[in-house]
């Protein structure tokens, strides 16, 4: 079983506001990705997230004209203003592989981001510096694009559609890697009702949907990291999947819930409630 060594991640958590190191195949440190990650020697595998969506969370009421309360913790928690993009462009250095969860709005600038190609001029925001507009290759030649499917979709349409569905883009190498799974595995759409959260977050993504995107978005024994953990559903999944998990948080409320989830998921196998590769809700 490979493990996560401290020492080949010192740069991250020398940067982080606090950090655990948990069993050796999970880290989560608390901080912003943004400086955490700036100009980071390390490695990372793939990318595996659910970054805050960027739309204008000022509608959500439901069809009986209440406003809808999770759009007003949203709102709150900065989870409808969008990302630095400069986050995955350190990440995409070094991972061959990411997957992002996007709102439809955000469609057009994240499939940009991952698969066209950009300039020098996007890296220089000091006016003294000369531009220099080198035109690089995209981050990634390959990519495709999937959909969570919920099978209870919350009762809102105000004059758009029903949010039934939740996209997300794959974009990989090509040559350097390949979306796993079965075929059975490999298909566009999952099915997943949203459910009630134990978790104190408005936005954490069912391990169903997670489950999918680890076994399509990386290999047995990858390094993945999640910049934007929240409560580290992405980590459970990988973990339960023989994955090695990095997430970066910023908010303490949610880094604390990150922190017990992913004891709890490892406790389970460390005494042989669950084996690895079984699949169960925590
Ligand atoms: C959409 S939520 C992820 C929820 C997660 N999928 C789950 O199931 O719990 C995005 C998270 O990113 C965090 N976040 C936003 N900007 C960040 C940043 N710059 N650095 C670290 N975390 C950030 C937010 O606090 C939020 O918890």
């Amino acid at each position: 079983m490979e493990k996560l060594t401290l020492e080949n991640y010192r740069d991250l958590t020398q940067k982080a506001s606090e950090y655990q190191l948990i069993n050796d195949r999970a880290l989560i440190l608390l901080g912003d990705s943004a400086t955490i990650l700036k100009d980071t020697p390390c490695h990372f595998d793939r990318c595996i997230s659910d970054p805050p969506y960027e739309f204008d969370a000022a509608g959500g009421k439901s069809r009986f004209g209440n406003k809808v309360n999770s759009f007003e913790v949203m709102r709150s928690k900065g989870l409808a203003d969008g990302f630095d993009e400069n986050i995955i462009r350190e990440i995409a250095k070094t991972a061959d592989s990411v997957i992002l969860f996007h709102h439809n709005d955000q469609d057009y600038a994240i499939t940009g981001l991952l698969t066209q190609p950009y300039s020098e001029l996007d890296f220089i925001d000091d006016e003294a510096t000369p531009l220099v507009n080198i035109s690089r290759p995209a981050l990634y030649d390959r990519f495709v694009k999937c959909q969570w499917r919920k099978t209870n979709p919350m009762p809102v349409a105000n004059k758009h559609y029903v949010p039934e569905t939740e996209p997300w883009i794959h974009a990989w190498r090509a040559g350097k890697f390949a979306p796993g799974g079965e075929l059975s595995e490999k298909m566009r759409i999952i099915d997943a009702p949203v459910g009630k959260s134990d978790y104190d977050h408005p936005t954490v993504k069912p391990l169903k949907v997670m489950r999918k995107c680890i076994i399509n978005g990386s290999n047995k024994g990858d390094v993945i990291i999640d910049p934007f953990a929240g409560t580290s559903s992405t980590g459970v999944a990988a973990l339960q999947l023989g994955r090695l998990y990095i997430g970066i948080e910023k908010d303490p409320e949610y880094y604390e819930i990150s922190v017990k989830r992913l004891r709890g998921c490892l406790a389970a196998f460390e005494t042989g409630d669950i084996e690895e590769n079984q699949f169960i809700l925590i």
